[in-house]
């Protein structure tokens, strides 16, 4: 069993602070008291567990991270309760995605009881820092770091760094009307992510290598880079941190059906997007695990067969899309704005998430 100890304590003058004015601060700048640490190298496997006070870490210049970028992480949050109780979304899920974006980088598992241990550890500590309301959360980001200094490029790093760190976080697209649509630019010059590849990997270098296709997004007008499938350039995967789900009417008057594009290895596979194929089942909507093409998502919103569009993510919760552009023009989404199927998924899943809505599944893993 690995033990954390404690080595924090609470800062009453920074949770007022922030408490009198919870969206002084964008997503992802301000952080709570404590923050987790936990090391492994070779001989002692992982030790040297701390439940500690949110600080800089100190690393040598020459740490692998830095130069052959050996990182990954996790998004997830905490959710308070109507009883003001705080409950985690499926960490198992998140810690098993983790030691699967590990292995590809060639990085130390860690136990799933471990890496959920760690969580409700900071998340108990910290739980002043969990906001009500009904969009906001706890965003909780675990990574890992190679900390081995070494230019040598041979083998992975012989040590490393897991920690977890938190967020108060507001509603992450949203106004106070809900959210609004996004519009979205479909890259043709730039790829995320190859086959065989790390496309799948929660990894940092994902996201570094998204950034120029996300600023030339914005260049275009829109908000969101779709990032197209490497080898053709034709089949939709993903946005660059949330995953894509189409609303597609049946021919013959039946229930719609919400399509994803299938986990073929080169797109992450969310936790939220594999809640959400359950619950549209839960809630008599097709399902479908797929491929679409870019030409194929503009005729079909042509012909009235999509009618909504939505990302999903940890962070992001639900957020539609309005509108697609790319090289070649431009078109609407069903009205643009966010559809009724988007929203009775996004109502479905925050209720639950907040303890409104009863837990069929048993996702909740309640901590405190
Ligand atoms: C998350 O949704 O948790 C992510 O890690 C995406 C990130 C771009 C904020």
């Amino acid at each position: 069993m690995i033990e954390f100890q404690i080595k924090t304590s609470r800062n009453p003058m920074r949770e007022a602070e922030h408490q009198a004015d919870p969206d002084a601060a964008n997503f992802g700048e301000v952080f709570t008291d404590s923050m987790i640490t936990l090391r492994w190298d070779e001989k002692r496997g992982w030790h040297d567990g701390r439940l500690e006070e949110y600080q800089d870490i100190a690393l040598p210049p020459a740490a692998l991270v830095f130069h052959y970028g050996q990182e990954i992480f996790e998004g997830m949050k905490a959710y308070r309760q109507r009883d003001g109780s705080i409950a985690l979304f499926r960490p198992e899920c998140n810690a098993a995605r983790f030691n699967a974006s590990a292995r590809r980088l060639a990085m130390p598992e860690l136990p799933v009881e471990t890496f959920v241990r760690a969580v409700e550890l900071l998340v108990k500590q910290d739980r002043r820092w969990v906001p009500g309301g009904d969009d906001n959360s706890l965003y909780l980001r675990p990574f890992m770091i190679a900390t081995q200094p070494t230019l040598e490029f041979t083998l992975p790093a012989r040590s490393y760094l897991f920690c977890v760190i938190a967020s108060p976080a507001p509603a992450y697209f949203s106004t106070e009307t809900g959210p609004s649509a996004l519009s979205v630019w479909l890259s043709e010059e730039y790829t995320r992510a190859a086959p065989g590849g790390t496309g799948a990997a929660k990894a940092g270098g994902n996201y570094a290598g998204a950034f120029l296709g996300q600023r030339e997004a914005m260049d275009q007008g829109c908000d969101q880079v779709v990032w197209l499938d490497a080898a053709e350039h034709t089949w939709v995967e993903e946005m660059s941190g949330m995953n894509l789900c189409f609303v597609r009417q049946s021919r013959d008057g039946g229930a719609p059906t919400l399509m994803t594009p299938a986990l073929t290895g080169t797109l992450l596979p969310g936790v939220t997007r594999d809640s959400l194929l359950t619950l549209a089942r839960r809630l008599g909507l097709g399902c479908e695990e797929g491929r679409i093409s870019a030409e194929q998502w503009r005729e079909q919103c042509e012909a009235g067969l999509i009618t909504e569009v939505f990302a999903c993510g940890t962070a992001a919760v639900i957020v539609p899309v309005g509108r697609a552009r790319g090289v070649s023009g431009g078109w609407t989404i069903g009205d643009g704005r966010p559809g009724p199927v988007t929203m009775r998924l996004r109502a479905e899943l925050l209720g639950i998430q907040h303890g409104r809505i009863p837990d069929e599944s048993r996702w909740l893993h309640h901590v405190c």
